[in-house]
């Protein structure tokens, strides 16, 4: 298995191009599950997860072409051929479940996998399937598997969540546009994904409106037609590599970043001392230098701080000045990283779900790994800045989400290399 070995290097500069997001993109892709006519993606980000989703797309009948050195994805569904998504599958990518609203719309028939338990918290379906309930799918759970069916279509209805679910809003949104009638989903995502795939849906002639919001209202239509859409920039990633020069120092500009896509990260970062600019290109984070100041952090969905970026943002609290305290709210055992921080000589102590964080003046590399993709990711962070060598391993996690994630930190200054093993 490979490993990545980091070494502090002093500041970074340079400019790093933000990739396509990995959440969207995989949505996007089982839209195409809806329509007869081709889907072309384009700004498609080259990670396995995408390839994942794409070999179980294939594997229900859907043709995947990946163009373009894989930056463009052609998608064409001209007819469903399997409707059971095996849990082989539904295990390596829990996005998968997400095959499950467009495959009983359109084919009338859906069996999923359960997803089962998950590194960074039980990661619950109740939600994705109450929703295909309201929208009139008989459901009937066995062996593992769910087995939704609705031979004489799906009917519009009021969705209500009792909280805000990223995939179970967009899980319904997909069903609901080929269902008769209606639907309101009240108490809906307001994520950059899920805008995004309405977007897409609605080229693809989906009829909805407020999303965005928390309520978005679909009027189902008979049947969508192809359409091209282009992935937006994976937020998550540009938080990461934001945090890059927070760490170790420098300036580097984001090409493609965009503010309104993680602003409660920006005022955060903001508030530890760290410049944003917005440029022409994307946005320019600068540390000019001296220590970063400490702040408290509370995860919380879009608009609020992205759970995705708060063991990136430990990260660089870790050498801040004072007390920080972090509250993870949305999944309960998202602090994996914290041990392997603190076996870099990070203090942190973790109760239930939140961090204390006292800043230390400098962390000292070590050998770390980490059982999930942020996690993995924020011990890299940490290795920018650390005294000494920093080998992460398990790198398969990174790869599921971090395009290149080596040659973009060393175009940078980074002294950062893949260890094959
Ligand atoms: C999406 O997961 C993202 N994944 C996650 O990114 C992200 O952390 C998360 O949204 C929150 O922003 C993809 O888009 C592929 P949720 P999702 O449904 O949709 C509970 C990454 O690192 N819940 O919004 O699975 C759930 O357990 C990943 O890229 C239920 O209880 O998240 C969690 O506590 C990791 N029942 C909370 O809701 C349900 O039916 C929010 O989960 C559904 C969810």
């Amino acid at each position: 298995m490979d490993s990545i070995l980091v070494k502090g290097n002093g500041p970074l500069s340079g400019q790093i191009p933000i990739s396509g997001a990995k959440n969207t993109c995989l949505k996007l892709m089982t839209a195409a599950l809806l329509s007869d006519e081709p889907l072309t993606l384009t700004n498609v980000p080259r990670l396995s997860d995408i390839k994942t989703l794409g070999a179980l797309l294939e594997s229900l009948g859907c043709e995947v072409a990946l163009l373009q050195d894989g930056r463009v994805m052609a998608l064409s569904a001209g007819e469903i051929t399997n409707r059971k998504a095996d849990y082989e599958m539904v295990r390596k990518l829990r996005a998968s479940f997400n095959v499950l609203g467009p495959l009983v719309a359109r084919a009338g028939e859906a069996v999923v996998s359960l997803p089962g338990g998950c590194a960074i918290g039980a990661r619950k379906v109740d939600l994705h399937l109450m929703a295909l309930e309201k929208l009139g799918a008989k459901l009937d759970l066995n062996e593992g598997y769910v087995h939704a069916s609705a031979p004489n279509g799906l009917k519009g209805a009021v969705i209500e969540f009792p909280f805000v679910t990223v995939g179970g809003t967009e899980n319904a949104l997909t069903a609901a546009t080929l269902a008769k009638g209606t639907t309101v989903i009240k108490n809906a995502a307001r994520e950059p994904d899920t805008v995004d795939l309405a977007k897409c849906l609605s080229s693809m002639g989906a009829k909805i409106s407020g999303a965005g919001t928390s309520e978005i209202t679909i009027e189902g239509v008979d049947r969508l037609h192809g359409a091209t859409h282009e992935v937006i920039p994976d937020r998550i990633e540009l938080g990461t590599f934001m945090c890059a020069p927070a760490i170790a120092g420098g300036e580097i500009e984001l090409i493609g970043g965009r503010r309104e896509l993680l602003s409660a990260f920006c005022d955060k970062l903001e508030a530890t001392g760290i410049a944003i600019e917005d440029t022409a290109l994307g946005l320019k984070v600068s540390n000019t230098g001296g220590r970063a100041t400490a702040v408290d952090v509370e995860t919380a969905p879009f608009p609020g701080f992205a759970t995705d970026l708060q063991a990136q943002m430990m990260a660089h609290l870790c050498t801040a000045s004072g007390v920080s305290v972090l509250n993870e709210t949305i999944f309960e055992n998202r602090f994996m990283h914290a041990p392997e921080l603190i076996r870099m000589g990070a203090k942190i102590d973790v109760q239930g779900g939140i961090a204390k964080v006292t800043g230390v003046e400098k962390l000292k590399g070590a050998q770390v790994m980490a059982t999930d993709l942020r996690a993995s990711v924020s011990l890299i962070l940490a290795g920018l800045a650390a005294e000494g060598e920093t080998l992460v391993s398990r790198v398969y996690h990174l790869d599921r989400g971090y395009e290149r994630i080596e040659e973009k930190l060393g175009a940078v200054g980074a002294s950062i290399e893949r260890v094959k093993g």
